[in-house]
């Protein structure tokens, strides 16, 4: 069985999660999802980047250590995962003692190998995105990721040599072009910051002390991006006593990244794979931001709700299918609720939740539930049933690049198209002959194969209500062709959707 393994990046937990980060876990979580249903043997992990000065203040702030800090973040984002239907395989967390000792063993073997080195760092430094710059890195002197005051400092630190590796770095990127995506972001990369030069990167602190101790020098902590990127090897058990899981899904297909950290993912963490002789991830693939009326949703400028507030008022499938179809392949999607309340009424609630409702409502109308395909076809159900056969491939054509948002759309289209076949062929017109029962069977039969295959693919997207239509339906096959000769014993329509009143939404103070 040919494996898939997929991340999301570890996520800081210095205060509970909001929309952006769902949007990333959704999108790992629907990948994860369709890569299962291909039958792909699927890993797919998160977790949480707990170490560092910004949570050790927060935690001070709080008048509680660190550790009991993040232990009430990770089990809020734990339940909002859970809420969000994500299929995770994999919890990791930078304080679990294997990822620890894992990291010092690879710290310690990069020192010994000469690639890892003490010397004194002087630079200017972001507390918020805990992020190092150079002066040319700032815009307008500040940091170039949030905009604010950066503050200079000196101690002494050890250093990973990047420079040692620049030129096999650029080699591997030039005569790999899949492996970052969207390709502008490999021009990126290699122009803006590889080719200037780079410079050696700090690996360690002295200046606080929440983190992984460098285990031959007391004063020191592991840095973050060392401690963080490493998860996705310490995981698997690299350089522990049972490293199946390693040999067995490494290396990663898959790592998915929000586009502010693509650089530590396609320059430290290659160069760190290149120093332990490890063969570099498939792809790093750099999203989008979700923004709210242009600006980065974010927990430092506070412009976010909890996510369950929308889940609680819209339900976990609209908040998965608009993330999914509202942000464009590598580009920022805006995220706001009359958007979001658009995109469920017109896609789920009158698409697809009238299509099986209608569909299913008829078919127990007019057969009690139970139909069997007379096959009496004509003329026009050949470019339906052709719609039906090819959606499979059309959609693991988008999806297999990473395109979600228009796999979706293909998906759609067949949808409408049935929606449209209804009134093209008019089923309430041939209930009232005789003559016409055998064809009618055939139209709601045709119907009904449309809705299970359309299911089949969307499962990935909207989990929770593809479970609800297959109950409906009352038939578990999987199969993405039409089947000419299923039996259907359909159960009661049931609403899968309200249609939410937009204005009244609004105006209800919800906002
Ligand atoms: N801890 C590092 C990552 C280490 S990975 C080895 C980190 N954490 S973070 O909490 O800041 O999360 C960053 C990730 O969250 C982004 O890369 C992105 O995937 C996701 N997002 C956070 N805000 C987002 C939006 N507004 N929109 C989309 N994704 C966002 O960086």
């Amino acid at each position: 069985m040919e494996k898939f393994y997929i991340t999301t990046p570890i996520y800081y937990p210095s205060a509970n999660f909001h929309i952006g980060h769902c949007y990333t876990t959704i999108i790992a979580d629907a990948l994860a999802r369709y890569k299962r249903s291909k039958g792909y043997d699927v890993y797919f992990q998160t977790g949480t980047d707990e170490h560092g000065l910004k949570i050790e203040t927060k935690a001070h702030e709080d008048g509680v250590s660190p550790k009991e800090y993040v232990d009430k973040i990770v089990l809020n984002a734990k339940d909002l995962w859970k809420a969000l239907n994500i299929s995770y395989d994999y919890f990791v967390r930078t304080t679990d003692e294997s990822h620890v000792k894992a990291v010092q063993k690879i710290f310690t073997k990069l020192y010994e190998q000469g690639d890892i080195y003490k010397g004194t760092y002087k630079g200017l430094y972001c507390v918020p995105c805990e992020s190092f710059w150079t002066k040319t890195q700032l815009v307008d002197g500040k940091c170039p990721d949030c905009g604010r005051e950066v503050n200079e400092v000196e101690e002494e630190a050890y250093f990973l040599k990047l420079s040692k590796y620049q030129d096999r770095l650029v080699e591997y990127l030039e005569t790999h072009p899949d492996f970052i995506e969207p390709e502008s972001r490999k021009n990126e990369m290699l122009n803006n910051f590889i080719k200037p030069g780079l410079e050696d990167l700090c690996v360690s602190r002295t200046s606080f002390k929440w983190g992984i101790p460098v285990p031959f020098d007391d004063n020191h902590v592991v840095y973050v991006w060392l401690d963080a990127l490493t998860n996705y090897i310490t995981t698997l058990g690299y350089m522990s006593d049972d490293d199946s899981k390693f040999k067995k899904y490494w290396p990663a297909d898959l790592h998915l990244v929000g586009k502010e950290i693509i650089r530590f993912h396609t320059i430290v963490w290659p160069i760190i794979l290149m120093a332990l002789d490890l063969p570099l991830p498939k792809k790093v693939y750099g999203h989008g931001w979700l923004v709210i009326n242009g600006s980065k949703i974010s927990k430092s400028l506070g412009n976010y709700k909890d996510p369950r507030e929308y889940i609680k008022d819209f339900g976990v499938d609209a908040v998965r299918y608009f993330v999914l179809r509202e942000v464009p392949f590598g580009s920022d999607g805006n995220f706001s609720v009359e958007a979001l309340i658009d995109r469920t009424n017109a896609d789920l609630a009158n698409t697809l939740g009238n299509l099986v409702n209608r569909t299913i409502s008829m078919v127990n109308k007019y057969f009690d539930g139970s139909i069997n395909n007379p096959k009496e076809y004509l003329e026009l159900d050949q470019d339906f049933l052709k719609m039906i056969n090819e959606l499979d491939e059309k959609v693991a054509s988008k999806m297999d690049n990473l395109r979600i948002s228009e796999a979706l759309e293909i998906i759609f289209d067949l949808l409408r198209r049935s929606n449209k076949y209804i009134d093209e062929t008019t089923p309430w017109v041939l209930a009232k002959e005789d003559a016409m029962k055998k064809r009618l069977e055939t139209v709601l039969y045709n119907l009904l194969e449309a809705i299970r295959v359309c299911s089949v693919q969307l499962e990935f997207a909207i989990p929770s209500t593809i479970e609800k239509i297959f109950a409906q339906l009352n038939l578990e096959d999987k199969t993405t062709k039409y089947v000419d000769n299923n039996n259907y014993h359909v159960n009661k329509a049931e609403a899968l959707f309200k249609r939410i009143d937009k204005e009244e939404f609004l105006n209800s103070n919800k906002m």
